[in-house]
């Protein structure tokens, strides 16, 4: 029996929520010094959907999370990258996260951004699972609250696949 891929939030619905998104962070940070600093890889493809949807200007930063390896449950440790040589001082910060599932991952790259003294800093995610809405995190901006799967797609990976799906699907593993 092979994976299996079921659509969850198809693209149509993802292009939707990506403009209010936009239109939401235009009218809240017109006149500040906007930095997103968008998390690699995973970000990659909602966040290029959501700045050219972004009509105030802003600066882009990039950083990379690594959590996971090849395997759907979290692993706890947390690599960050990029983060050397950032120059957030007095910027207000908007994370870019494609997903927040134990909301480790951000809760380590708030810490460590908090160091480059800030204005503010905020989190935006596309897609939050149930665990995540319970820890005391700065998000502000959320596309889809999705129940405890696992997904692929719209930059979301399993074990580097299907980033490339332009639909979020719930991803079921041979044999579960
Ligand atoms: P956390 O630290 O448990 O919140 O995990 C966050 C990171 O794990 C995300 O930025 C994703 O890269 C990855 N991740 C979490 N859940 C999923 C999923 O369902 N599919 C693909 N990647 C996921
Ligand atoms: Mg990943």
């Amino acid at each position: 029996m092979a994976d299996r891929l079921e659509l969850m939030i198809p693209e149509r619905r993802i292009r939707a929520r990506v403009a209010v998104l936009a239109r939401r962070i235009g009218a809240d940070y017109r006149g500040r010094p906007l930095s997103l600093v968008v998390v690699l890889k995973g970000a990659a493809i909602f966040a290029a959907d959501l700045m050219r949807r972004i009509t105030i200007p802003f600066a882009i930063d990039f950083v990379a999370a690594a959590s996971y390896g090849e395997a759907i449950r979290s692993s706890g440790k947390v690599t960050l990258s990029g983060l050397d040589g950032l120059d957030l001082a007095g910027r207000d910060i908007l994370v870019i996260e494609d997903i927040l599932d134990t909301g480790r991952t951000s809760a380590a790259i708030a810490d460590r951004l908090r160091l480059c003294g800030p204005a503010s800093l905020a989190l935006c995610t596309l897609l939050r699972k149930p665990a995540a809405a319970a820890l005391e995190l700065p998000v502000a901006y959320v596309g889809f609250d999705i129940p405890d799967d696992f997904v692929v797609g719209y930059g979301m990976d399993y074990a580097e696949r299907h980033r490339n799906l332009r639909g979020i699907h719930r991803f079921i593993l041979d044999g579960r």
